[in-house]
Formats: structure tokens, sequence, C-alpha cells
């Protein structure tokens, strides 16, 4: 070991990005690329009668414009979310109904104002009630998590509890907008057809685009070099990438799309509403004896996506009688889709601003309520937890955050207009990992490169991947070249599910480790072709486990409550995280800041509302839907406590992308209540609720 993994390593990329010269997907600057500028449906369902295209070709510099009519055909998709231009069916506003392709940006957003679409208007429906008679249970929520678990007799023990909590939250559609928007260049070249593409993974671009345009994957380049954030929204391919293909195989010219931000909304998916109920019953002592989780949520009417917010509550916490439920109303909405942490992230906001509603019933301290019913095995598997240090963490944030003797009546400090409060909740997240395919390449010169097609998606993927390939190789991280984001390179999975690290690490690890004992049998000089070894995790990486292995952590927060304007400040927040073995410092804690961050966002002031007479959402851009600028941030600290789980991979490391912003807005929602007294169960927590 020459004690790379763990160092506070800085991003190799680093100096590329702040100066300007790292490629984005838009910035391949072929000489005769042509741009081209989507056109959005106006109703929210129905049927294109007529395109006209009269205007928009008039338009100097339009080169064509792509509608149901005209566009290149495709295969059905698995995804029908990409099934573009190919029908004149409109399944909600938004959908895109054609495409102006030019030789410049403004010509072709001039040229798609100019486009006149007709349309055969039907009524739509978009608002989600847990009433609502489209609501049913689903095969199953997503991950294939059943849909529905029971222990026990759940109605039964909460009707005879000493201590009773029977409440109701909402979460509203969240969108993940990434600083980059989703973007594609694409050029077809004598049959082959290359694709730089913002991201997180593209093996599964390149799959997707070979099914829809009838090519073999071998004629097929797809890269991700820079990749402007995702938050999941870039975890499958997007519009961008299937119209950009489109174009240029229509036009015979390279073609960009870069979708308008204000576009996204609709089209590259988001959070889905969840409507929670939570009965929490507990004895005298603050032993649950009962739980239910129900969950209501609303999906597309092309696509079934079941955000599986109640799966956390079958891992958190002991009780004999337990029910955890997901229910779904398919509306003439957008097709949801993966959010940063997708179920945990909502599902644990309930869940632990419940808690703390029952800690304050039984007069309990939250972080006492908590310990009291920490289990032995998970709850709903019974399997052993690989490792499972959330009262550390709890213990520790509380020594940390100053938590001891919190004085625990709510609405009694006062700073001038001010309210102070502070609050506490539990994160956990599952550890996942798939199978991938590294390559290791060991040069006469003593330097070494590792290829893989991973994704760095803004994480630090890149360093800390040559970090894991350097201590496997026993040499120091300066001799480790890394090549990333091609489908190129050996393949391997997408930067998703907090996965990329643990799966690409995995075969790093081996094909380094293999190398190493190729060079180690080597005797003399390198030959000047050097020495290769390759690693495939297949059948390794992916085995189902006898152990439920999940990522903990707790949130602690500080907040002022301006009883003048009703605004919400968080002086403080605080996380610490049991998350295995924490492989570089430095990217580990933005990881989790950033997700804090988010979190933050996620309590205050995110949240769309989907307008029920127009039929989308109305906030779709960064003034109107905001995220955490500077000034919202004030102090944010991230801690870990040291985990050792040889259960995991050769690293012994969980992922770090998504805990930061479980349960960060229930601690920021319990700081709330401990500052004015008043349970606000709806969020974000903008002054006219507040106030
Ligand atoms: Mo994450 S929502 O799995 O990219």
């Amino acid at each position: 070991m020459t004690g790379s993994v763990g160092a506070p390593a800085e991003r190799r990329e680093g100096l590329e990005k702040v100066g300007g010269t790292a490629r984005y997907a838009a910035e391949f600057h072929f000489p005769d690329r042509a741009q081209a500028w989507p056109v959005p449906a106006t109703v929210a369902r129905g049927r294109v009668t007529g395109v006209d295209t009269a205007a928009a070709l008039a338009v100097p510099g339009v080169l064509t414009v792509l509608t149901h009519e005209n566009a290149p055909r495709l295969s059905e998709p698995d995804d029908p979310t990409l099934a573009l231009l190919q029908d004149p069916r409109v399944p909600h506003h938004g959908w895109f109904v054609a495409l102006v392709v030019a030789e410049t940006l403004e010509a072709a957003r001039a040229g798609a104002a100019a486009v006149r679409v007709g349309y055969d208007a039907e009524e739509h429906d978009v608002a989600l009630t847990v009433s609502h008679p489209g609501v049913h249970v689903p095969e199953e929520a997503n991950g294939g998590h059943p849909a529905v678990r029971e222990q026990g007799d759940a109605d039964g023990a909460f009707g005879s509890s000493a201590a009773r909590v029977d409440v109701a939250y909402r979460v509203p559609p969240l969108h993940n907008h990434p600083m980059e928007p989703h973007t594609s260049t694409a050029r077809w070249e004598g049959g082959r057809l290359t694709v730089h593409t913002s991201s997180q993974g593209t093996g599964a671009v390149r799959a997707v685009l070979a099914g829809l345009f009838g090519l073999p994957k071998e004629r097929i380049v797809v890269t991700a070099e820079h990749v402007g954030g995702g938050f999941g929204s870039k975890g499958t391919p997007r519009p961008d990438v299937v119209l950009a293909v489109m174009a240029a195989r229509h036009t015979g010219r390279p073609v960009t799309v870069a979708l308008p931000r204000r576009y996204l909304p609709a089209v590259v998916g988001h959070r889905a509403p969840t409507l929670h109920r939570l009965r929490l019953g507990a004895d005298a002592d603050g032993r649950l004896t009962s739980l239910v989780h129900e969950v209501t949520t609303h999906t597309s009417r092309i696509k079934e996506f079941v955000e599986q917010a109640a799966v956390p509550a079958r891992v958190m916490y002991d009780t004999p009688h337990s029910r955890t439920v997901h229910r779904v109303a398919a509306l003439d909405v957008p097709s949801p889709s993966w959010m940063r942490a997708p179920g945990e992230a909502p599902g644990m906001y309930a869940l632990e601003s419940a808690m703390d509603e029952l800690a304050t019933e039984l007069g309990m301290d939250p972080i006492e309520l908590r310990v009291r019913n920490e289990p032995d095995v998970e709850p709903d598997s019974g399997k052993p937890f690989s490792s499972r240090h959330l009262i550390e963490c709890l213990r520790e944030g509380s020594r940390r955050f100053g938590w001891d003797g919190r004085d625990p009546r709510p609405g009694t400090r006062r700073d001038g207009p001010l309210l102070l409060g502070t609050g506490v909740a539990a994160a956990t997240y599952p550890v996942l990992v798939g199978p991938s395919t590294a390559a290791a390449h060991a040069r006469p010169d003593g330097t070494f490169l590792v290829r893989i097609n991973a994704t760095d998606i803004g994480t630090g993927a890149r360093t800390v991947l040559a970090q894991v390939g350097a201590d496997a190789l026993g040499v120091p991280l300066e001799r480790v070249r890394i090549e990333v984001g091609s489908t190129e390179l050996p393949s391997a999975p997408l930067a998703g599910g907090s996965s990329g690290t643990a799966s690409w690490g995995w075969a790093v690890h081996e094909a380094c480790a293999r190398l190493a004992r190729r060079l180690a049998e080597h005797a003399g000089p390198l030959p000047e072709q050097g020495l290769d070894a390759r690693a495939d995790t297949e059948g390794t990486a992916d085995a189902e486990s006898d152990f439920a292995r999940h990522a903990f952590g707790a949130h602690f927060a500080e907040v002022a409550v301006d009883t003048v304007t009703g605004e919400v400040r968080v002086g403080r927040l605080l996380g610490v995280y049991a998350a295995g073995r924490i492989l570089n410092a430095r990217t580990a804690r933005s990881q989790f800041v950033g997700g804090m961050t988010m979190g933050l966002g996620m309590a205050l002031t995110e949240g769309s509302i989907m307008d029920a007479a127009f039929g989308d959402f109305t906030e779709s851009d960064l003034a109107s839907y905001h995220v955490p600028a500077h000034a919202d941030v004030a102090e944010i600290e991230a801690h870990w406590v040291d985990e050792e789980d040889s259960r995991l991979n050769p690293m012994g490391s969980k992922g770090i992308g998504e805990i930061g912003v479980v349960g960060t807005a229930a601690a920021i929602g319990n700081a709330v209540h401990h500052a004015t007294g008043v349970r606000f169960r709806e969020l974000p927590l903008t002054p006219d609720r507040v106030l």
C-alpha cells in the first residue's frame, strides 16, 4: 500500500475546469456543425393536427424542420419518452412536437418560435390527491421493491399503543436542474455515428441508440468527457441525444441539441410529488409497537415510475408490527424519473419528521428515541447488517453540534424578531454495486494507464479511481494516468445509485492487482509494448449478499425563523456519516456537503407547482425554481466515523453521492418546530407557509 486511498487528492481535471478548457458536449466545434431547437407542445393532452413550417423555413439560416411526418423512423424504444417525432399524439404539456435545425443557435430559436402547430386538445387531469380514482397499488415500486410489505397487525397494534402519531406530509415535485442542461452533439460519417453527450453513463446511451437507429453497437462511439452534473436526470438517455442523432442523419451534418433550461422539467424527469401518511405507535418507554408508512405518488400516461419512498421505513427501526405501501396514479403529467436519492430523500423526510413528532409526544429526546429503536437485524428482511453505525453517527454529531443540554421546549428561544431552534434526523442509503470491466497497462518508463468507461459527473471519479489503482499497483499516485468517459474504453456501469466508485473501483482494483502480480513475476526491463491486465467483475460484484448493506448518517440543523417575514435561515448544518472507507477526503467532503445543500434547497425553497389548468409545472427556470445560492448556505460541516466493513468490495467503501440529501430536510423541519412550536408538514418551508 502506498497510501493514496483516503488522501485528499485534488481533482485531476480541476485546472481544465476552472480554466475553461474542459470540453462539454456542446463544445465540439465541427466546421459545418448545425444547431437545433425543439418545439414543445402547448396542450397537456391530445393530438397534433398539423404543423405549418413555412414561416420557420423562411427564417434565414434555417435548414429544416423535423416533425412526426418527416423525421427518421425509430424502432420502438423500451423507454416511451424517447419515441420522439414518431406520431401525432401529445402525452403531456412540453412534449416535443418539432425540431428546427439551423446554421446557428439564434436561427434555430427564431425558427422554432415561427413554427405553427395545430392541436386537437382533450381534457387533461394532472391533480394528484390521495383519493384520486386512478390511485392504485402497482406491481412494484422502483428498484424492484415490492409495493407493499406487512408484518404482524400494524393497525391493531397502533390502536392499542400508549403513544401515537398519525400525520400526513407532502413533498412537492422537484427538479434535478444540473448546471449543464442536457446536451448532445452527433455526427454521422460513413455509416458510423459519433456522439458527444452529457450523460451519467455512455454505455446505456450507445445501447439505446443502437436499438433506435438499427445500428450495430460497434459502429457507434459515445463520449461524455466532462459532465456538468446530472443528479439522476442523465442516468438514462434523454430527448437531446435522440434528436441530435435524428437531425444529423436527416441533414448529413453534425448537429448539437442543447436543451433550453426551461424545457428540462417536462422532458428529463422530475422527482414525483409524494403524499405521505405515517402512523407510529410506541409504548411509554418509546419502543415502537407499530409503524405504518403509506405513500401516494403520480406517474405519466406513457411510463410507470413509482418513487419508492416507503422503502427506508423497511430499514430503519425495530418494530413488531409494520406496513409500508406505495400507491400511484397515472396522470397527464410529464414522466417522473430518478432524482438524487430517489425514495430515500422524500421517504426519510416523512419518517424522520414523524419520529420527531413521536419524541415530542413522548417527551423524549429525539436521539434517545432513535437509540431505543435500533434494530439488531434489518427489520424487513431479517438479514444482519454488514455494518450499521447509526448510533455512533448520532452520538458523534451530538458531541460536535453541542446537542447535550438542549432545552426541548419549543418556541422559547428568541433573538429580537427571530425564533431559534435545533433539530436532528437520521439518514440512510443502500449500498449498490454492479459488474464492471477495467484495463491496466504498465509502460517501460514506469508509468501506468488505467482505462475504464466510468463517468465523472463532477464528483472526482477520475481522481478516486487513480487512487484505487495506485494503491493496488503499489506505486505513487502521480505515476497513474486514467482515461474515462468513452464507449471505446472497457465497459462499465453508469454513475448512479451511489454505486459508481464501488463498481468501477472494484474492477480497477482487480485489474491493477493483476498487473502488479504480472510485474512481480516479470524479470528484466519491460518490453516496449509494456504489460497489460484486465478485470471483469461480472459474477462477483453483483452477487446477492446475505447481509443488508446500507450507509447511515445523522443530520443536525440550527435555524432562525423570522417572525416578521416568515423567512427561515439555516445557520448551521452538520452531518456525520458511516459510509465505509472514505477513499478521498476532499472529494468525499464535497459530495456530502453538496448533498446537504440539496437537502437545504428541498427544505426551504425547492418546489414545483403542477398547474391544474395549464397542465404543466409553473416553475421551469432557475429564477422561479430556487436552488440554494451562496447566500442561502451558512456553515455546513461534514464528518465521518471510521467504518471497517469487509463485506462490501476490495476498497471497503459504501456510496456517498446521495446520503447527504437524505434526512437533511427533516432535520431542518424539526428545528423549525423547535424554534416555533408549529409543525409544518408540507415542503418547502417558504415564508408564505411559515408566516
Ligand atoms: Mo442517482 S438519482 O441514482 O443518479
